[in-house]
Parts: C-alpha cells; sequence; structure tokens
C-alpha cells in the first residue's frame, strides 16, 4: 500500500469538520490526489448505519449496540474507500476513525480497552493511520460551538458533560502512548491560525515543505 492515511480526531465540536474541505482544496492545489471521507458514514450503508447511531429517537440504544453499529459502519468504509484509495496511491484524509472508538465508547463509556482494541483489529484488519491530528478543544467551548449551529445537535452530543471530560483526557492518553503518530492542534485558536497549523504539519509529513 503506497498511498498515505490520515485521520483527524476531536472532541465534539473541536471544528475538524470545516477545517478539512480547506486542508483537502489546499493540498490539491499542490498536485496531491486527495480523498476525504468521514465516520462513521462515507458508504451506503454506512450513512444508514450513521442515521441510527445519531438519532436522538434512539435513546435506549445500549453502549455495546453503539459500539457494534460503529464498527459495522467502519468496515464498509475501510473497505470500500480506504483501502482502495491507498492501494491507488491517493492520500486519504477521514473525519474519525478507530481511536473515535477508543475515546468515545472506551474512555467515554469505560468499556474494556484490550477488547475494544481486539474488535478494532476485526473491523479494521489492522489498517491503521499513517498521522493522527487530533484538535483539542475545551469540552464545555466544543459543546456550545455545537449548540450554537456546528451541525445537527445528535444523540452523542446529548451525554452529560463528565461523559466529554472523560472523552477528551482519553485522547490525551491515546497521544501519549503513541507520540509518533499523534499530532495535537491547540483547537482553541482562530480558525485560520488552525488551518495554517494543519497545512503546516502535514506538508512536513508529506515530505512537500
Ligand atoms: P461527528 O460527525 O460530528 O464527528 O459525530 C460523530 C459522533 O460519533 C461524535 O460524537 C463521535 C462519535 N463517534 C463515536 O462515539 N465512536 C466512533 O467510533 C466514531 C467514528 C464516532
Amino acid at each position: 500500500m503506497s498511498g498515505f492515511f490520515i485521520t483527524f480526531e476531536g472532541p465534539d465540536g473541536c471544528g475538524k469538520t470545516s477545517q478539512i474541505p480547506a486542508l483537502a482544496e489546499f493540498l490539491r492545489a499542490r498536485g496531491v490526489n486527495v480523498l476525504t471521507t468521514r465516520e462513521p458514514g462515507g458508504t451506503e450503508i454506512g450513512d444508514q448505519v450513521r442515521r441510527v447511531i445519531m438519532d436522538l429517537r434512539n435513546k435506549g440504544m445500549d453502549a455495546r449496540t453503539e459500539i457494534l453499529l460503529f464498527q459495522a459502519s467502519r468496515v464498509q468504509i475501510v473497505e470500500q474507500v480506504i483501502r482502495p484509495a491507498l492501494h491507488a496511491g491517493r492520500v486519504v484524509i477521514c473525519d474519525r476513525y478507530a481511536d473515535s472508538t477508543l475515546a468515545y465508547q472506551g474512555y467515554g463509556h469505560q468499556t474494556d480497552m484490550t477488547f475494544l482494541r481486539q474488535l478494532l483489529h476485526f473491523a479494521t484488519g489492522g489498517l491503521q493511520p499513517d498521522l493522527t491530528l487530533l484538535l483539542d478543544v475545551d469540552v464545555e467551548e466544543g459543546l456550545r460551538r455545537r449548540q450554537k449551529g456546528g451541525g445537527e445537535w445528535n444523540r452523542l452530543d446529548d451525554y452529560e458533560v463528565e461523559f466529554h471530560h472523560r472523552v477528551r483526557a482519553g485522547y490525551h492518553q491515546l497521544v501519549a502512548e503513541e507520540p509518533d503518530r499523534w499530532v495535537m492542534v491547540d483547537a482553541m485558536q482562530s480558525r485560520e491560525a488552525i488551518q495554517l497549523e494543519l497545512r503546516e504539519i502535514i506538508l512536513k509529513r508529506l515530505s512537500l515543505d
């Protein structure tokens, strides 16, 4: 596999979804063959699963159902979108990936991490990102941004604030465990400053600077 796999992670309201299109456009202008996609979703089946996961009416969803639905969507995107693009030598930028399961279902819902890692291996076939960017934002600020209209308020946003604090702390733990793969960006900065920092990091990793 000769492509390059970049994932974006962060607490809700960190702004990654608005940063990715500008970044992809910038890279394309530099001649990079970029594919952007997102989780959950990114395929026809995955988008159907996403609707079930996010629906505020599904408040009765067991945490184990949630874990498995995210993996169902993930299998489809890995096999139908990400692997083929990497095989074709493309740079794939994915808005969330397996680390979201570790942060949200692992740290957030306090599920056994060893089991989750095995499940992730089953879902991804062991496909790991080459680079993961954590857009780190204060939990309350992130949720404020979401409420102010950063996309539709969903079932995950609606979890109690302590859940979101565990997610953010979980991300920090994941960065500490694998510092070579992760780069943490301060998402409390202006949108423009974040974009510049992201461009710099990625150009360097792609040896284009
Ligand atoms: P987003 O598209 O706004 O980032 O929303 C996706 C939500 O789903 C967000 O709250 C994070 C959550 N999520 C998980 O809990 N586990 C996962 O594996 C993934 C991909 C997302």
